[in-house]
């Protein structure tokens, strides 16, 4: 196939589709893509990615909780950006639900896993998908431990060959798996059979590879900064990480409408959220984030902790490297260290 005029795609669509599994019991009430990352959705670091790539319109690809996310995230003009929903009836697998948006995609078009936080200048990869006339290009990523990621097999030219999903060994060395960020052409979709679950990485994918389409793998030369948020302990990484500036336009900040007593300690960097209160002698940091009215009890020690919206924490409590569910009311004295408070 020959090449494609350079064009930056200006829709996307992101997938919001799963049950969050593995987030579990934080995801029952809150969709994954909703969960704060210093008090801010998760899904919005890909939103504001998109914007900066120059998309003007996002198709959210929801079913299990879509209600929710449409509630929070608005439609028509928010972020920056047009959002508009495209609902699944019965859960229809990642490429099931982008042919679901088949319809509304007028061109190129930008495809999201949707529990990432990740940085990189999109214009290169563009730039080759459109030379070489690519249907498909993934997004690569470098990573240690290959195992809960897709594997990507590709020849000297960038010609993605094969595709190894959750393997412990990697037979090439290069340990390069599928970022979960995807360039398409609408074409791409045309395989996909309509309205039954059709999976990307075990259908789709290695089905345009095995009928001789141009998909690419393409490794930025330097990508600041990628997670893929779907497990509790990246969720803590994605807080701390970011706390610690990981992405240069996120800020540690305390709200204006945050109030701290007298002999409450704050110990940087943390994210203090509105109506925030914390009582006499608490201290909280390093990497600590206090979601809208969390109200922290007098003495109380927390670090390396995210506490959910409208949770109070009882007096003396310490808490470390821990997730507190939304409005959850943890006892005085209470000691945890690592995992979930959530009494359901
Ligand atoms: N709309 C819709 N419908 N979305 C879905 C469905 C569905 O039926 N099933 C899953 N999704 C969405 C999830 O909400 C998530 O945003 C995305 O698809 C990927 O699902 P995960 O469950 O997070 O996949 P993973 O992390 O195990 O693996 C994927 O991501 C890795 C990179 O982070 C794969 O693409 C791997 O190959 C990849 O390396
Ligand atoms: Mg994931």
């Amino acid at each position: 196939m020959g090449g494609r005029p350079v064009a930056m795609p200006e829709q996307a669509v992101i997938l919001v589709g799963g049950l969050g599994t593995r987030l579990r019991p934080l995801t029952y009430r809150t969709p994954k893509a909703l969960l704060p990352v210093v008090n801010r959705p998760l899904i919005s670091y890909e939103l504001e990615w998109l914007r900066r790539a120059g998309v003007r319109q996002v198709l959210l690809a929801v079913g299990y909780q879509a209600d929710i996310l449409r509630g929070a995230l608005g439609q028509g003009s928010a972020w920056g950006l047009d959002l508009a929903y495209v609902e699944e009836e019965e859960p229809l697998d990642t490429a099931g639900a982008l042919k679901n948006c088949a319809a509304r995609l007028h061109g190129r078009f930008w495809a999201l896993n949707g529990d990432l936080i990740f940085d990189f200048d999109p214009a290169p990869m563009v730039r080759q998908h459109c030379q070489k006339g690519a249907v498909l290009s993934l997004t690569l990523r470098r990573v240690e431990d290959i195992s809960p990621f897709g594997l990507i097999l590709r020849d000297e030219c960038g010609q993605v060959t094969g595709f190894l999903e959750k393997v412990s060994e990697d037979p090439t060395g290069q340990r390069t798996v599928n970022a979960g960020v995807y360039l398409m052409e609408p074409e791409a979709l045309e395989s996909v059979p309509p309205g039954r679950p059709w999976s990307n990485e075990r259908n789709l994918f290695p089905g345009l590879v095995a009928s001789g389409a141009t998909v690419l793998g393409f490794l930025p030369e330097t990508m600041p900064y990628w997670l893929d948020v779907g497990r509790l302990d990246t969720y803590l990484q994605a807080n701390r990480d970011l706390l610690s500036g990981a992405l240069p336009w996120v800020r540690a900040e305390t709200a204006a409408g945050a109030s701290l007593e007298p002999g409450a300690r704050i110990i940087p960097p943390c994210s203090l959220a509105e109506g925030v209160i914390v009582r006499a002698g608490a201290q909280v940091g390093p990497f600590v984030s206090l979601g809208a009215g969390v109200e922290v009890g007098e003495r109380a020690r927390l670090r390396e902790t995210v506490v959910l919206a409208g949770a109070k924490i009882g007096r003396q409590a310490q808490l470390s490297e821990v997730v507190i569910a939304p409005e959850e009311a943890v006892p005085p004295d209470y000691q945890q260290q690592g995992g979930v408070v959530f009494s359901g």
